[in-house]
């Protein structure tokens, strides 16, 4: 057999075969308790589908969009796509809000067009991960329009009704309300519905069996089609304390804590798990996962058979931008989490998503001298680290936040629906977008950057989100041909870790603590050991470290021009992977 064929054939048998790990079939031997599995050897690749592709020229990205640019992400050398919900929706909220759970929505194509992408995805070798949006659905659900028919319907418990009778129900906050009140009055029945969201994302009342085993029902149907797993958003809040307690003062600094882990949401994580998740192998997890490592853990024990791994949003969460909250907190954070899942558990890595501002405008620097080679730091961090790694597309280009001047650029419910609620109440607007340009989620939205033509080829129609204008030099072509752009230098990172099973299962050891410019650490695993160096600062620092610099050798770094490291010094967001002897 030719070495390439049996090399490709090698690989394949390593990703078809789902308990075949890497660790395995290296016979390494694991010096951690966590067990070797596929889901936390993957990296994860995330699609945004109404912006990353449009195939038929009506301005929003679609399946058939994705399918034509699968090669283009079978090369970034990734195991698994997730793709934010493709399911038919009035699109309040992009999607997050379903009206029909078992139908493609109109915009993204057809059920055959999804079973093509499934296919062609497997056939590469890539995993897909659907989005799971059941703690509310849209107000347009059949669910939703019988349950608020009448107080009588068989579809009322499908969802939190208060009578009005009883008088204003207890004040529940709503992430995405005009007036931050997640109680909404509904005529119909001279009633109050909760949504945590919007209000046309009712949220479901998972006390209530029949909503349970419908989930569990729809589930069933999309696995059988042969996807891979559940990215389970926002489930953390579907347990509700249904006695209705008063919030107490100052919840709104951790609506997590009281809205996160409701009475009984591990045991419907449990029977879930019973249910539909031990029937497959499939990967899952949990969007949130409450308010500490403790509470994370509880999602993911191997031993509670409920999900995979969990975000936790702390690392997101901290404030605006790193230079705000600062480097020693937020090694604070990881290392905190990576402490309390060093022998059981498993999380996730992410530093940008869909509800996120673009990573390196956030953490890096994106200013024209400094946007790639922070990109390629951070990037460096996210493909180190211990977790799998969860990636958002258009970071692998640098692709960086838009800055919107004006409300009439957005969409997002989030940002205009508190646009307006300020303005009722007289708040300051200018101030308001100012902040937008750096917290907005639609920061991270935009559409890909495929090339140098109209609207960076992403559409020939209208796109339905302003394209970033620097894409006229940030975009995959320029880059594919630069054997140094961000893109590339991507792609040695996810080969790397590939190869390296310490950079998945290896120990962490955070070193150089209270260093405010640099992030480094050491990932081992049987004997092999990997020194990180991050510099998150734009001047040159300096970092105290003792290692052999005699036979230890860089074998990744974002400088082709380094000073060595012998000098213990780092130059503005330089990234340095150094294995150690
Ligand atoms: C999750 C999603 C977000 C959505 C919200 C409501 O946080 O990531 O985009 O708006 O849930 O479904």
């Amino acid at each position: 057999m030719k070495p390439i064929i049996k090399s490709f054939l090698f690989s394949a048998m390593i990703l078809f075969t789902a308990e075949n790990t890497i660790a395995q079939n290296m016979s390494v031997k694991m010096t951690q308790k966590n067990d070797p599995k596929w889901w936390k050897e993957a990296v994860v690749y995330q699609i945004y589908p109404r912006s990353f592709k449009d195939s038929d020229g009506d301005g929003v990205g679609d399946l058939k969009g994705i399918i034509s640019k699968l090669d283009y992400v079978k090369s970034l050398g990734i195991d698994a796509v997730w793709l934010n919900p493709i399911y038919t929706s009035p699109n309040d909220d992009n999607g997050y809000d379903i009206s029909n759970y078992r139908e493609i929505m109109k915009d993204f194509g057809t059920m055959e067009d999804f079973d093509l992408l499934l296919k062609e995805m497997h056939k590469r070798g890539i995993k897909l991960v659907m989005d799971l949006v059941v703690n509310h659905s849209s107000d347009e659900h059949e669910w939703f329009k019988q349950s608020r028919s009448s107080r009588d319907n068989k579809y009322r418990d499908y969802y939190h009704w208060w009578p009005a009778e009883k008088g204003k129900p207890p004040y529940r906050w709503s992430f995405f309300d005009v007036n931050s009140d997640a109680w909404k009055y509904d005529g119909q029945t001279n009633s109050y519905y909760l949504h945590y969201f919007s209000q046309k994302q009712p949220d479901l009342n998972w006390e209530n069996p029949k909503v349970r085993y419908e989930v569990y029902d729809m589930m069933k149907f999309w696995l059988d089609k042969g996807i891979d797993g559940f990215r389970m958003d926002a489930f953390q809040f579907a347990s509700k304390d249904t006695t209705w307690p008063e919030l107490p003062k100052g919840y709104e600094k951790n609506i997590i804590k009281y809205y996160g882990v409701g009475p009984h949401l591990h045991e419907y994580l449990q029977e879930m798990n019973r249910e539909v998740f031990s029937k497959y192998d499939i990967m899952t997890v949990a969007e949130g996962a409450g308010s500490s490592p403790e509470d994370a853990m509880q999602f993911v024990d191997p031993d509670r058979k409920e999900l995979n791994m969990a975000y936790h949003f702390e690392s997101v969460d901290i404030g605006k931008h790193l230079k705000d909250f600062g480097l020693v907190k937020y090694k604070e954070i990881f290392s905190r989490y990576d402490e309390a899942f060093k022998n059981k558990g498993w999380l996730s890595i992410f530093l940008a998503n869909h509800d996120q501002p673009r990573m390196v405008s956030k953490f890096g620097n994106d200013t024209p001298e400094f946007r790639e080679i922070s990109s390629k730091m951070l990037s460096t961090f996210v493909m180190t680290m211990r977790g799998t790694p969860y990636y958002y597309y258009g970071d692998e280009l640098g692709m960086d936040n838009i800055r919107f001047n004006s409300i009439e650029d957005y969409k997002d419910v989030d940002t205009r629906n508190k646009y307006i609620g300020l303005k009722n109440k007289g708040g300051d607007l200018q101030a308001f977008l100012e902040q937008q340009k750096q917290t907005s989620r639609e920061n991270g939205r935009t559409p890909f950057q495929w090339d140098t033509t109209q609207n960076a080829g992403f559409t020939t129609g209208t796109p339905w989100l302003k394209v970033n204008p620097n894409y006229k030099t940030v975009n995959a072509e320029a880059q594919e041909k630069d054997p140094n752009s961000t893109l590339n230098y991507f792609r040695k990172l996810v080969k790397l870790r590939k190869q390296e099973p310490a950079f998945v299962y290896g120990k962490y050891t955070l070193l150089d603590k209270e260093n405010p410019n640099i992030y480094a650490y050491t990932r081992d695993l049987n004997g092999k050991k990997f020194l990180v160096l991050l510099n998150f600062s734009d001047k040159d620092a300096n970092y105290n470290i003792g290692f052999s610099t005699h036979k230890s050798k860089i074998i990744l770094g974002n400088y082709k021009s380094r000073k060595g490291i012998k000098a213990n010094i780092l130059q503005p967001y330089e990234a340095q992977i150094i294995e150690l002897k």
